[in-house]
């Protein structure tokens, strides 16, 4: 069986492959049927608990610790890290829990007739701007937890693949050139060009804000209220908020233990102004990158619409922004909640024959020493918006004993080629120069003085960006025979 997971910061949903057909799996939770997982954990009874179950322990008080928004959680973790809230859970072990939740639910009370001894193959996605340590413990988890992993998408190209399947015929040769995808979620913001050409989907560009989502808008009701934030009452903001329709004036806050607070729903959407202007400044920085790609998205033959997805759209003040904003080019997909998961459903059925090139939406590179002094410069080994797979060199003569190498990756590079915009740094690494420490395993903590001689030995560092967004390195030592290899998560 082939399923398309779209791991939700607030939820997950899972559309599978079936005769020509991509159903969403509704579960049953004891007797409620459910189009979704919450990404919410808690420690009750001295168990860790995913999904539905985490939620009751939440709502009823009896949770431990909790934390929402797992995926926001565990983003720009390194795999071995703890998760803030949860003691003793590490990024990967959480991320790993919950797919097994997941795999469970799919197999015991789900509307989807699986065979419990086919494999699950899954088709997942990662917000276009994740660092590659979030897409390697995407993947790393989802095969822990027993998933059979097809590939890895960036979450817009998903959304571009729904649209195309709705409006176009796939396969047939598209009259529009691409589509811009606004996908407001719980905890990512997302915007990107899809190219729609032949039925090659291809991320031409893309934009975003890492940390911007619907969780910012219930911690924005909680100031309203002045209420302190926490797991239990931002899950009550939420709720509040999600009874917000176009018309609505006021706003009734329930926290469950008093009387229930009443927010001027004017004042609230005042408030979030300046997140819904964050966003579409995001749209307006991708339409100059289209521009300075040749492209115009002004150009109504080229541009087959701007498709509203994820459950931030149903935020009216969100909702009449857009419309102010883009008019008739402005497309609401029909289930924008199940879009991204619809999309991977989609890439995961061969019958669709849909081609997919994907790209790095991120700089990645190194810290290096400079020649003078002690500063620090960066070397940006992979592009943003460059296709992979790839293979990047670099060659040199050392001058200390060790090479330690601080990796990072970041949104953008300013005119000098330095990093800025949501950094996030990756994994050091420690690498022997010198022969004498090629065996050695602990290198970080061996004295590393300025030793002319050993620029003797030629190293080259092989640099491998994968088309799933995994990035490893190999670093050798060409004079003497030996290397080592890295994952850079
Ligand atoms: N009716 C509504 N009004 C306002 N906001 C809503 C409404 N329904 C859902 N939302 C918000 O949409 C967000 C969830 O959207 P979605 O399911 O697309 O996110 P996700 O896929 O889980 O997150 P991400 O894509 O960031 O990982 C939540 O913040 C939720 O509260
Ligand atoms: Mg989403």
């Amino acid at each position: 069986m082939r399923l398309g997971i779209d791991f939700g910061t607030t939820r997950t949903v899972v559309a599978a492959v079936q005769d020509g057909r991509h159903p969403l799996a509704v579960f049953d939770d004891d007797g409620e049927f459910r189009d979704h997982v919450p990404g919410i954990a808690a420690w009750q009874d001295g168990a860790l608990r995913v999904g539905w179950a985490a939620e009751r322990a939440l709502a009823d008080g009896s949770a431990e610790h909790a934390i929402r928004s797992i995926k926001r959680a565990i983003g720009a973790l390194a795999p071995d890290a703890p998760v803030p809230g949860l003691p003793g859970v590490t990024a990967l072990g959480l991320a790993t829990a919950f797919f097994v939740e997941l795999r469970a639910a799919l197999h015991a009370r789900c509307t989807l007739d699986l065979d419990p001894d086919a494999p699950l193959e899954v088709m997942a996605a990662v917000p276009a701007n994740a660092p590659s340590r979030q897409r390697w413990l995407t993947l790393e988890a989802l095969r822990r937890a027993g998933f059979a992993p097809l590939g890895l998408l960036n979450e817009p190209t998903a959304g571009a693949l729904d649209f195309a399947h709705r409006h176009l015929e796939l396969g047939r040769k598209s009259p529009k050139k691409y589509v811009v995808v606004y996908d407001l979620g719980g905890g990512t913001f997302d915007t990107s060009a899809v190219s729609l050409q032949g039925r090659h989907f291809e991320l031409i560009a893309s934009a975003g804000l890492a940390r911007l989502g619907g969780d910012d808008f219930d911690q924005l009701l909680l100031d309203a209220a002045g209420v302190e934030a926490t797991a239990a009452t931002l899950e009550r903001a939420r709720l509040a908020k999600e009874s917000l329709t176009p018309t609505s004036r006021k706003l009734l806050l329930d926290l469950g233990d008093r009387e229930p607070i009443a927010l001027d729903v004017a004042a609230l959407y005042a408030r979030a102004q300046p997140l819904i202007d964050a966003t579409l400044a995001q749209v307006d920085g991708l339409f100059a990158s289209l521009r300075d790609r040749g492209i115009d998205p002004d150009d109504p033959r080229e541009l087959g619409g701007i498709y509203l997805v994820g459950g931030g759209a149903a935020f009216p003040a969100v909702a009449r922004a857009l419309r102010a904003r883009f008019a008739r080019k402005l497309q609401l997909a029909p289930q924008p909640f199940a879009a991204t998961a619809i999309g991977l459903a989609l890439a995961a059925d061969p019958d669709a024959h849909v081609l997919i090139r994907e790209a790095v939406t991120r700089h990645f590179g190194v810290w290096r020493e400079a020649d003078a002094g002690d500063d620090k410069v960066f070397d940006p080994l992979l592009g943003k918006d460059t296709a992979g797979p790839i293979v990047v060199e670099r060659r040199y003569r050392p001058a200390h004993p060790v090479g330690h190498l601080r990796f990072l990756e970041c949104g953008a590079l300013d005119a000098a080629g330095q990093p800025v915009q949501d950094l996030v740094p990756c994994e050091d690494i420690y690498f022997p120069y010198d022969p004498a420490l090629a065996d050695r395993d602990e290198l970080a903590t061996v004295p590393n003085p300025r030793r002319t001689e050993l620029m003797a030995n030629e190293i080259v560092e092989t640099y491998t960006y994968g088309r799933d967004g995994a990035i490893s390195v190999r670093i050798e030592n060409r004079s003497r025979g030996y290397g080592r290899t890295y994952q850079l998560a």
